[in-house]
This record gives C-alpha cells, structure tokens and sequence, in this order.
C-alpha cells in the first residue's frame, strides 16, 4: 500500500472495492460523489456528482467558467477536494498524489495541451511514458509504435518540435502522451477548441478506435455541446459549478434545455 492512499479514512485497504455495484452489476470506473472545490475561498464546484462506466464515453458538457476543468484538475488531484469522494477502480482517491492517479490508470490531456514546445514528438511521447504504471525499454518502444498507428500524422512528425505543430497535430500529441501512461480512462479537455472541423473529425475517428480496440473509457470535456454529445453513451450538463442534467448522449442531444442554451434552438 502505498503511503498516499486513503490517508483520511484511516485502515481501508488498497485494493479493497470501494464502490457499491449499481442494478447492472458493474462497478463504476471512476466515481465522483458530492465533489465540492474551489480557489482559495472561491468556490466552483457545488455537490458534483459523476461516474464514468468501464469502456464507457461519458462527455461532459458547460458553458466557459462552468467548472469543467475544475472538475478534471480536482479529478486529477491538481487541487483539492473540500468535501465529497473520488474512487477509481475501487480506490478511493479522494486525497491521493497526483502521481499516484496516474499510475492507477487516469490520463488527462490537459485543456491548452501543455507540450514540452523545444522537444520533438517522440520526445514528449516518452514523457508520458515516464508516469506510466511499469515497463521496460522495450515495451515503451511497443507502445509508442501503437501511439503512431492510431494517430499515423504523430509518426510522420515524430522528430518535429512539438512547439512547430499544427493545433490539430499538438492535440494528438497531447493525446499520445496520454496513452503513453497505459490508462483505463482519457480525460480530454476541450479536444475541439481552436481546430478545424475536419481535424476534430479525425482525432475523433481516431479515438474511436481507440476506444473501441483497447476498451478505453473517456471523459471528454467540451464547450462544443454538439460534438461531445454525438459520440458518448452518456453526460452531463454543468451550469455555474453544478451538474443541472445527465442522461444519454442522445437525449441530451434532443433535450429542449440543451437545444436553447447550447444550440442556439428555441
Ligand atoms: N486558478 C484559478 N484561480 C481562481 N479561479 C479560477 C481558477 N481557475 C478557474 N477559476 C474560476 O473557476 C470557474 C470555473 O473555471 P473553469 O473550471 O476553468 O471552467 P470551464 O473549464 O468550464 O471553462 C471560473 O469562474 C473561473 O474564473
Ligand atoms: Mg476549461
């Protein structure tokens, strides 16, 4: 057991399920439960409430300043709960280390992308794999072959600066060094912001198969309500820090809330 985990709870053991099965049986990947956080004495987040299934592509979906990277940097263990639960995979990692999330299998490709500018590709993929849960030489070599087949522009770039990237290329970068740790969930904020429609199209088409190949669960963070909800079994609406809707992605799509605040319908 490592000294971070449950540093609060005192005496629940890692590894032990912490998370109660729902009617379907299957435990949630990652469960966020009565989330409140904030800045200082500024608060963000009001009773944030959300899983994420195994293998499931849950978006979630606001206005700028709702609180979506809050909930992500909160998430990650960027900045602390003030009350409420995070567990992942049947730990609770409500006051873990950041570093510790990662092994545990959550990468977050962070809003802005936030690559190294003076390294190449190849050099900020290896980064990733400098957090990830174990391996030697060889497997991050593997893996950084499987990085480029899912994203086959990277491999073309790898010896580029990654501060000479497209927006589009920097994105699938940051989403390649996510891979790089081997999670279980993707955590993507704001994929489409500033990219054109047919480069969003293609990192999409591409974490689809992802997705689809390698069981991989996403949160996908997005202002653009249209794209996020399209693709994902479920959201979730966050309005001024607080979870307003959640439902399928389809329903979400159609529902009248989302079409007049989000879609510019009536
Ligand atoms: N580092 C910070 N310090 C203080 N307030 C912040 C900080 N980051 C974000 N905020 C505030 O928190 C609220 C939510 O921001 P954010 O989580 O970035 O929203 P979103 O990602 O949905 O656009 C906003 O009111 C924003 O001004
Ligand atoms: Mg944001």
């Amino acid at each position: 057991m490592s000294p971070d985990s449950n540093q609060d709870d005192g005496g629940v053991q890692d590894g032990e399920p912490q998370v109660e099965s729902g009617e379907s049986g299957v435990a949630p990947l990652l469960s966020v439960q009565g989330l409140s956080t904030g800045y200082g004495d500024s608060q963000v987040l009001w009773d944030v409430s959300l899983e994420v299934m195994p293998g499931e592509r849950v978006a979630l979906v606001g206005a700028n300043g709702a609180g979506k990277t809050t909930l992500l940097a909160a998430i990650c263990r960027l900045l602390p709960a003030w009350s409420g639960t995070i567990t992942f995979a049947g730990k609770e990692i409500t006051h873990s280390r950041a570093e510790r999330v990662v092994k545990l299998g959550i990468a977050h490709v962070p809003q802005g992308r936030r690559l190294f500018a003076g390294l190449t590709v190849e050099e900020n993929l290896r980064l990733g794999a400098y957090t990830r849960r174990a391996g030697s030489a060889q497997a991050v070599a593997k893996d950084m072959e499987r990085v480029y087949a899912f994203l086959p522009k990277l491999s073309e770039r790898r010896d580029q600066l990654a501060g000479s990237l497209s927006g589009g290329e920097q994105q699938m970068c940051a989403i390649g060094r996510g891979l790089m740790t081997r999670p279980d969930v993707l955590l993507i904020d704001e994929l489409s912001l500033g990219l054109a429609p047919n480069i969003v199209d293609d990192i999409l088409e591409a974490l689809d198969t992802i997705h689809r190949e390698e069981h991989l669960s996403i949160l996908l963070v997005e202002q653009d309500v249209q794209i996020a909800l399209e693709r994902a079994e479920r959201g979730y609406v966050i309005e001024n820090g607080r979870i307003v809707l959640s439902g399928t992605g389809a329903d979400l799509l159609e529902s009248e809330r989302v079409r007049a605040a989000y879609l510019g319908e009536l």
